[in-house]
């Protein structure tokens, strides 16, 4: 499968159905590596398999992004298997008080984000270490 994310590592949250499944299956279809999240078993290994069916690679991982633990544990399980994390949708977000993505910690280059504070706090625990590019030089 060649395409524009060859050899990319890619992460999307609530993976499992909508938004975040249609991503994911685009990215792969892009050639990238994609590690999908979601709550729910069943809809992230759909997604999986419906990666996987068409010559992609993509394993599961369950998170809830809203707690931080498990967060965290899905960046880490991200960089064990793959290395390290290119690009990371992050998808899965909580009706609630909406912020700027401003005020999303500039720790790590990512890709795309819904501005919410769930996702904001998904996007802090990426680290600079864990990822391939590093953010844009703030002017
Ligand atoms: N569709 C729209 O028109 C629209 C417009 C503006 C913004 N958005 C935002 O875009 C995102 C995706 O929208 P969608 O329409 O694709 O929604 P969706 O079909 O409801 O899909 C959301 C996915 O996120 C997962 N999820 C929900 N809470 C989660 C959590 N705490 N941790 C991990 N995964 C979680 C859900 O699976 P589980 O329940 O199994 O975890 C589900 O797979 C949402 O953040 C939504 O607010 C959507």
């Amino acid at each position: 499968m060649a395409g524009r994310l060859e050899g990319k590592v890619a992460l999307v949250t609530g993976a499992g159905s909508g938004i975040g499944r249609a991503t994911a299956l685009a990215l792969a279809e892009e050639g990238a590596k994609v590690v999908v999240s979601a709550r729910s078993v069943d809809g992230g290994q759909e997604t999986v398999a419906g990666i996987k069916r068409s010559g992609g690679e993509a394993m599961f991982v369950r998170a809830d992004v809203s707690i931080a633990s498990d967060v965290a544990a899905l960046v880490q399980t991200t960089v064990d298997r793959y290395g390290l994390l290119d690009c990371a949708h992050n998808n899965a977000g909580v009706r609630g008080q909406v912020s700027s993505l401003m005020n999303i910690r500039r720790t790590s280059g990512i890709a795309t984000s819904q501005s919410t504070s769930r996702a904001s706090g998904c996007a802090s625990s990426m680290k600079p270490s864990t990822c391939s590019a590093k953010a844009p030089a703030q002017s």
